[in-house]
């Protein structure tokens, strides 16, 4: 097969990184790509959401399948535009229609999917300017903190949480007046929730599911999830919390209703589900649903996926994903992602990486690189995800803290405290 894989991010790297161990590949091309995907495939230089460029290069190089990394083209309808093409419907797309992208693309839409299903959730209200009284009065019943999201996509920075009801209300306002532009025309309020955060992520093809291994990110920059909120600073697999039994909640209270919602309701899906929940005292809610895989979590479930992943992809588009044998690897792995300083403000970019080399322990996933002078260079606020096996989450962090002090750029940054809130005793 002939694969176009769409981004350019730590997550595409380990995608491709999968992609290349399957027998089903011939040709692998990454759309834009990285340093690191040029090792694996051929980078081509079109832009995610650039879909005529993709349909001409797609002919042209007889492409097969499309894998989509990030949520931008699925929410603009990359699924629907080669779906309803003559020229290119024989090209699989892997990932939801337009419509079941709204379930990541609008918060309010996910909301209400979920209410529809019963899904475990936070109680919330949709406001808009019209209704800002209704938003106030519906914040003056819940307690601190607030959450406010906007409703569209605002690169990761659109939800606010915010201890104080007059500031809460404050912030409501400007969102609806424009703080995130149209993507914040609505705002959902909702009442937050307290616990431990994980990421569940389902492969389906609409009517069977496959429930990949269970990971956690670490979103802050800080040590002790402390600062500003980043794409993410590191991710471990498995998750000690996410049991049998609260796994089996999972399957039964949200990833089964979700699966008969999309059938029921219609909704073309043909991809990944990325359940963002919430441990509160023992009962998994949903905080929110995105359309693909996460960055850094792809890091670490790729590596302990053990089933060959195209195989898994012929399942999804064929709709025989339930013949499919998925096969996890029993070790655990974790990603440990090297930042530019001064990120996630502002830093600079183009420093020459070192070391890569000298890394035979760990597995280096390139997220913002690229190639300058025959030498790999910083391109990007996360820089390199290095992932690591071990039997246990703390022998592969040993791994990975071990990989990072062979490698060295300019002002680069990490946290040293990945996984902290997981150990035990
Ligand atoms: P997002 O930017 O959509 O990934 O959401 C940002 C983060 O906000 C989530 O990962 C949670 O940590 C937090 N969050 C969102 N909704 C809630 C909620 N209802 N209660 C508590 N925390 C929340
Ligand atoms: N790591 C969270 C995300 O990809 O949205």
């Amino acid at each position: 097969m002939n694969v176009l894989l769409l981004g350019s991010g730590g997550r595409e790297h380990a995608m491709a990184w999968k992609i290349r161990k399957s027998s089903y590949l011939n040709n692998l091309y990454i759309a834009p790509g990285n340093a690191g995907t040029a090792q694996l495939g051929t980078n081509v230089p079109i832009a995610v959401t650039d879909f005529a460029a993709m349909k001409h290069f797609a002919l042209e190089h007889d492409i097969d399948m499309i894998v989509v990394g990030p949520e931008d083209p699925l929410v603009e309808g990359v699924y629907d535009f080669f779906r309803d093409d003559e020229d290119i419907c024989h090209i699989a797309v892997i990932g939801p229609s337009k419509k079941g992208a709204q379930l990541e693309g609008s918060k309010d839409f996910a909301k209400g999917f979920m209410m529809r299903h019963q899904i475990p959730t936070a109680r919330y209200q949709t406001v808009t300017l019209e209704s800002i009284h209704d938003g106030n009065a519906f914040l003056e019943s819940l307690s601190s903190p607030y959450v406010l999201k906007a409703d569209g996509l605002a690169a990761g920075k659109g939800v606010l949480i915010v201890e104080d009801l007059n500031e809460a209300k404050r912030l409501l306002w400007e969102m609806l007046n424009g703080k995130f532009g149209k993507a914040s025309d609505k705002v959902v309020i909702e009442e937050f929730l307290s616990g431990i955060e994980c990421s569940v992520f389902v492969l389906t093809d609409g009517n069977s599911y496959k429930i990949l291994p269970v990971a956690k990110d670490y979103k802050r920059i800080g040590e002790g999830d402390t600062g500003l909120n980043t794409g993410g600073m590191g991710a471990v697999s498995p998750v000690p919390f996410a049991d049998e039994l609260f796994m089996e909640k999972v399957r039964t209270r949200i990833v089964e209703p979700t699966i008969e919602g999309l059938r029921g309701e219609r909704i073309e899906y043909k991809g990944f589900i990325f359940l963002g929940l919430i441990n509160v005292d023992g009962e998994p809610k949903m905080i929110e649903y995105n359309v693909r895989m996460g960055d850094p979590e792809t890091e670490v479930v790729m590596p302990l996926i053990k089933s060959d992943l195209l195989e898994l992809f012929i399942g999804v588009t064929t709709e025989t994903l339930d013949r499919k044998k998925l096969e996890i690897d029993d070790r655990a792995a974790v990603t440990v992602v090297m930042v530019s300083g001064g990120y996630p403000g502002s830093y600079e970019k183009g420093k020459e990486i070192l070391g890569l080399e000298n890394v035979t322990d760990s597995i280096l996933f390139h997220a913002g690189t690229r190639m300058l002078d025959n030498k790999v260079v910083t391109d990007g606020g996360r820089v390199l995800a290095v992932t690591s096996y071990g039997y246990n989450l703390e022998e592969a962090l040993e791994r990975s803290y071990c990989t990072i002090t062979r490698i060295c750029f300019d002002q680069c940054a990490f946290r040293r405290d990945i996984g902290f809130d997981l150990r035990k005793g």
